[in-house]
């Protein structure tokens, strides 16, 4: 079904098409969008939506810098660990986390096809979404039929509300409970149907924000663990919800993928901002432009809360500024499944990148992403970012997130891999300390370090992968495979079908024209007609690759 890949350096068309792109990718993963489905919703802020804060927690710069005239002082990592301890001091008292007991966003619905259910995975677990014809509601069950354990993502959507599994077509309602058996003997099925063993086993799920977001552990509606699930908030982009930022929020649509590296190497990653010019060389910033960057800890390192740093980047002219008008970037973590990453502008316009994850299986992890622009008080886009008002196709924006993520990618896949060489193992009672096998000698690793020191103290080494899922995968030493676009994002997103359908039909019309235009008119304009047609047959085949695969290699992005 995959397209022929083209070759691994860069194709000069696509560089050109990079090119075009780059302004719009630029200062995000990815682009923002006015064809938005996603609509800001105001309901008042649940109180137990809000990050756990640190009572009294004042905000503390981690490193004095020295006098203006003085260079900056680099801190070292010991200076890092001494401050992070205290909070590990903490983190080893205080109450473990738990992955099975939280909401992850697991799809985006509006890029769902609503008739085939979809396989996914969860803290290594199969399971199956799927959308009731009746209500209209999603629904997430375990992916495999109680019968003879078929899986159930293979099965069919029926009119009557049910998932019919394909095998043997037993059919379950929208809480898991078995409503037919068509092979039993008369007068047997209603008492064979209604046995707890006959259930399909479902999880909580809710629809927020325009995400489907699923517990990490089973629960049949009227559980126990359906209760819990309905008394904690999933962490949703708390200013979407805000009302008082009414008619200032812009949100974007949401941008899927999976990605071949672990949901730790993922959060590592959009915790450090000093990768950001160098990695993204060409679409952010410069490589050869390195700076030091240090932190302001604006809250404390918690179990259930997360971290945040304010980040201090740039001249100590420039920092001053931002401190002094508290306009400096900060990320945060809120675990188990957001980074956040915001920019303040005068007069209270915002910039902010909402980075999710889930831990998918191991070696993988399912991010969904978005960008939100909030309006400054007076009503208009802070200065700059107009240009993220610009209309961008829902397709463009999905495919062209490969230029700023395959950056990455590359190193977070074989990263995992070289740290599990060496011992560290990043899951529930794995061994390995993180920080004794990497070399974090400067302050610009700081959010790496808490990340990993808060997978290490409050969630024991890390994800409790379910028993019996399957092992990390193998270093994939081909890299050319990893930049599969089709098999981890195109072929679940009927926004990117739809577009690459109609793509395919432009392009063989525009083929079948030039031919036509070649055989049927003579001299300059069978030449020109029929040329600048194919021509713009064969760009459009550049752009259907990039639905299927988009290479990308440092070495030639100069
Ligand atoms: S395996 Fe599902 S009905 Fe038999
Ligand atoms: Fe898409």
């Amino acid at each position: 079904e995959a397209e022929p890949a083209p070759s691994l350096a860069m194709p000069r068309i696509t560089q050109w098409l990079a090119v075009l792109c780059a302004c719009i990718a630029a200062a995000s993963a990815f682009s923002p969008s006015l064809n938005s489905p996603l609509k800001p919703q105001f309901s008042s802020c649940r109180k137990s939506q809000c990050v756990p804060s640190s009572p009294g927690y004042p905000g503390r710069s981690l490193f004095a810098r020295s006098t203006s005239k003085s260079p900056l002082r680099m801190s070292t990592m010991e200076n890092v660990d001494g401050v992070v301890d205290e909070e590990v001091e903490r983190m080893k008292k205080s109450s473990k986390f738990d992955f099975t007991k939280q909401w992850y966003p697991l799809a985006v619905p509006a890029f769902l096809d609503h008739k085939k259910p979809q396989a996914v995975q969860l803290l290594g677990r199969d399971l199956v979404i799927w959308r009731d014809t009746v209500e209209g509601k999603w629904h997430v069950f375990d992916d495999a039929c109680p019968h003879r354990l078929a899986p159930l993502s293979e099965g069919r959507v029926e009119e009557d509300g049910t998932l019919l599994c394909a095998y043997h077509a037993w059919r379950f309602d929208t809480s898991g409970k078995c409503t037919s058996m068509p092979h039993a003997m008369a007068g047997t099925e209603q008492q064979l149907t209604s046995t707890p063993p006959s259930c399909a086993i479902s999880y909580p799920s809710q629809e927020r924000q325009g995400l489907l977001w699923v517990w990490g552990s089973p629960g049949a509606p009227g559980s126990d663990a359906a209760l819990e699930a309905a008394l904690k908030e999933p962490s949703v982009i708390p200013e979407l919800d805000d009302p008082a930022l009414e008619g200032r929020v812009r949100a974007y649509h949401w941008n899927i993928r999976d990605m071949p590296y672990g949901w730790d190497y993922f959060n590592e990653n959009v915790l450090d901002p000093a990768h950001v010019a160098v990695s993204h060389h060409g679409l952010v910033g410069s490589r050869y432009d390195g700076q030091p960057v240090s932190y302001d800890q604006s809250r404390a390192l918690t179990a259930e809360g997360g971290f945040a740093l304010k980040i201090k980047f740039g001249s100590e002219e420039k920092i001053a500024e931002q401190q002094k008008t508290g306009l400096m970037p900060e990320m945060e973590f809120v675990p188990p499944a957001r980074v956040t990453q915001r920019n303040t502008f005068k007069g209270g316009g915002q910039m902010i990148l909402a980075l999710y994850s889930a831990p998918t299986r191991p070696g993988w992890v399912r991010h969904i992403g978005c960008n939100i622009i909030i309006k400054g008080e007076d009503g208009k886009v802070p200065d700059g970012l107009a240009f993220f008002s610009i209309s961008m196709p829902m397709w463009l924006s999905h495919i062209t997130a490969s230029l700023f993520l395959h950056m990455d990618m590359v190193f977070l896949h074989h990263q995992e891999k070289i740290l599990a060489a060496r011992g560290y193992k990043n899951e529930k009672g794995g061994k390995g300390d993180y920080n004794e096998i990497v070399h974090t000698p400067t302050e610009q690793d700081l959010g790496v370090t808490m990340f990993r020191k808060w997978l290490q103290y409050s969630c024991e080494g890390g994800v409790p992968w379910a028993p019996g899922s399957e092992e990390m995968p193998p270093r994939e030493r081909n890299n050319d495979q990893l930049f599969d676009v089709y098999h981890t994002h195109t072929k679940n997103c009927k926004v990117c079908q739809t577009a690459l359908k109609n793509f395919k039909r432009a392009r063989f019309t525009l083929f079948a024209a030039a031919f036509a235009v070649a055989a049927f008119f003579k001299g300059v304009t069978a030449l020109v007609g029929g040329g600048l047609l194919a021509l713009s047959g064969l760009l459009l085949g550049k752009i259907i690759n990039m639905f299927y695969h988009y290479p990308f290699q440092h070495a030639y992005n100069d």
